[in-house]
């Protein structure tokens, strides 16, 4: 599947049947692919244990199917119905205020309860071994965005008492719990597994090893939840795509070590509902309020096409204003196309739009969708009568491997937030920023996890790599790769202890630097960055004073700061020790791609180049066309330079790059 396919999703049990061939038709006639079908229908399915109303999903795939479209079967799990949660009220999940949350909207069950578990084995293998084999169902959806309502964290009795049976496995004995935990501190030693509680309602803050153990806990019953739904599939839908629906801006579980076990990586992409809850500056919001901004999608499309290994699918596009955000604006003009093709560009087999029709009742109402409640076709719709035109101009080509790879840990992430040290400590957001300003120097760029293969990158940054085990620094260091490795990295053991050499521990070799103090700055604070060729920039927040004999590339220079190592350049790699952000960040950058070889582009902030294959895109999400930032005389398979407003331009390029992931 190498042409952009293009579905929709579909919730045929909330229109009358007589409507059901129509829209069908209609589908398959606006050049629609796929339909995704049923996350939300267990209690419709199954209204009483052990009672199954198959017949009206029966009819809707076959008359789906029949029109020519291939069905994405979901597995239910997403909402459990009302009598499962009457009989085990113990499924509900409990939030960080210590409540249980109810039944009534969705997502209501907790990763941990054993119930839940085996339940959703059992409706997934009753919905696997009805249509698992159905020709017209192709692919497979597991349940629905993990995180979504913020449902990976949950504080249940069944959370307790699995927390307590997963650290026995970890620790073995209660006396090398307590050796790792350091619970020494403060005198919170345990004497049994059965002592220990979850670390929320505390008067102070937790135990770190403890509040990160949580994290790492809580992520594996993800996993394992995803996994029990994926073994079942395999068995009962053979040969058919495997897939879950990840969400931007989620880092609350191991999304590598989920997407290990699907045969596609899915993902939600809602360009402007997320932008209003981004930390994006109001500037940029307000500058990218009906387009998005340039980088967003992007980041998340390479991240999510790089832990499916070369296989992503948009399982939901923003289609007009979505209802859940804070604001929720409308997209401008020709945006849906743009974000459609970017996701292309950026690696996606499939886009699907989120959703057919808006919704008459209920929640969502004001969500928009392809078609409106009263059937007349909304912008989206319009937009895709372009698309499918484009898509005719267009060979089908495979995204290639990337120059520059960005390693990202969960487990860092999460540790920088259970040890913030400053309370604007950027965290996530340093990765979209160093993200960003690799695409504003024109570079595509993959995405690693700690356990991945390192090899065959010139340049690899780690932006907060906070955790860093020996094995890691290890792998790094035989890549070959050049470095850029941000502040804090290293600067933990994987079991949240400082190590015995300071930070960047086990990076200290190929850094050639010693940390001996940490400082928060407020944005008061007026500290200064200098570059050897004299340019003063901006920065603060958090600030290293380290120890080095390596070639200083740029000193801290107000006076308190008193000239110490700002960034350092080793033979391998180059080491900050600050946060640098907009043109200091796209200052070192420039040069660490330069210094890795990689030639660079300087892109208009609006445009954002992006290669697939041998086909070459060019985005401008601005109000005005501009000019690309490469040379002319080239044909162009889809627009033009200059490049239109809130318009794309693609063009073949001579050499394809080998190698593809
Ligand atoms: C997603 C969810 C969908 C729908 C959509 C609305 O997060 O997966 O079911 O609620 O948001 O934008």
């Amino acid at each position: 599947m190498s042409k952009l396919e293009l579905g929709v999703c579909y919730y045929p049990e909330q229109w009358d049947p007589s409507q059901w061939r129509d829209d069908a038709r209609r589908m398959v006639e606006m050049g629609l692919d796929w339909v995704r079908i049923a996350e939300f229908t267990w209690g419709l399915i199954e209204p009483a244990r052990g009672q199954f109303r198959w017949d009206w999903l029966d009819e809707v795939i076959e008359i789906l199917g029949d029109a020519g479209l291939k069905v994405m079967m979901s597995t239910p799990t997403a909402a459990p119905p009302k009598w499962l949660i009457d009989e085990h009220p113990e499924i509900l999940p409990v939030g960080p205020d210590g409540r249980v949350r109810g039944y009534g909207a969705r997502r209501h069950y907790c990763f941990s309860s054993e119930i839940y578990l085996s339940e959703a084995q059992r409706i997934a293998t009753e919905y696997a071994r009805r249509y698992g084999t159905n020709p017209h169902v192709h692919a497979w959806q597991i349940d629905n965005e993990y995180n979504d309502h913020d449902t990976v964290l949950s504080y249940s009795e069944a959370a307790r008492i699995g927390f307590r049976r997963w650290l026995e496995q970890q620790y073995g004995t209660i006396d090398a719990l307590n050796q790792t935990w350091g619970t020494v501190f403060w005198g919170s030693l345990y004497s049994a597994f059965g002592q220990i509680e979850l670390p929320i309602g505390l008067v102070a803050a937790p135990n770190s090893t403890q509040a990160l153990d949580f994290m790492r806990y809580s992520s594996d019953r993800v996993r394992l939840f995803n996994k029990a739904q994926v073994d079942v599939l395999r068995k009962h839908a053979p040969g058919r795509e495997i897939t879950h629906n990840f969400m931007a801006g989620s880092f609350e579980f191991d999304h590598h070590a989920v997407a290990a076990d699907l045969d596609v990586v899915g993902f939600d992409s809602y360009p402007l509902g997320n932008l209003m809850g981004s930390t994006l500056s109001d500037d940029e919001k307000r500058r990218y309020l009906r387009t998005g901004a340039p980088d967003y999608q992007g980041f998340h499309c390479d991240l999510y096409r790089s832990q499916g290994r070369g296989r992503m699918w948009i399982l939901e596009q923003q289609p007009g204003p979505v209802d859940w955000a804070a604001k929720n604006p409308a997209p401008a003009e020709g945006i849906v196309r743009l974000w459609t093709w970017a996701a292309y560009a950026h690696g996606a087999q499939a886009v699907m739009f989120f959703r057919w029709r808006q919704a008459k009742f209920a929640q969502e109402q004001y969500h928009t969708a392809l078609l409106r409640s009263d059937n007349s076709p909304d912008q989206a719709a319009t937009e895709l009568t372009q698309i499918v035109k484009d898509r005719n101009a267009l060979p089908p080509v495979e995204r290639c491997k990337a120059k520059v790879a960005i390693l990202l840990d969960y487990s860092s992430i999460w540790a920088a937030d259970i040890l913030p040290h400053d309370e604007d400590f950027p965290n996530a957001h340093i990765f979209r920023e160093w993200y960003a300003g690799l695409r504003q120097l024109g570079a595509d760029v993959d995405f690693l996890g700690p356990e991945d293969d390192l090899n065959g990158y010139a340049l690899i940054l780690l932006p907060q790599s906070m955790i860093v085990s020996a094995n890691l620094a290890a792998r790094i260091s035989d890549s070959g790769a050049k470095l850029v490795i941000g502040a804090r990295s290293g600067s933990k053991t994987p079991w949240m202890h400082t190590p015995e050499n300071l930070a960047p521990g086990a990076l200290a070799a190929l850094t050639g630097v010693r940390v001996t103090r940490v400082e928060s700055l407020p944005h008061l604070a007026q500290e200064t960055v200098q570059l050897a060729d004299g340019q003063r920039f901006a920065f603060c927040g958090w600030r290293e004073i380290v120890e080095t004999k390596e070639h200083v590339l740029a000193r801290f220079d107000s006076a308190y700061c008193d000239g110490s190592p700002a960034v350092v350049r080793s033979d391998r790699a180059i080491y900050l020790a600050m946060i640098p952000r907009d043109r200091l960040l796209l200052s070192i950058l420039r040069q660490a791609m330069e210094w890795a070889g990689i030639s660079t582009l300087e892109c208009d902030s609006d445009i954002r180049m992006t290669r697939r294959g041998n086909l070459q895109f060019a985005f401008n999400f601005g109000d005005v066309p501009k000019h690309l930032p490469v040379g002319e005389h080239r044909t162009f398979l889809l627009g033009a330079d200059p490049v239109g407003a809130r318009d794309l331009a693609v063009w073949q390029e001579d050499v394809t790059p080998k190698r593809t992931i």
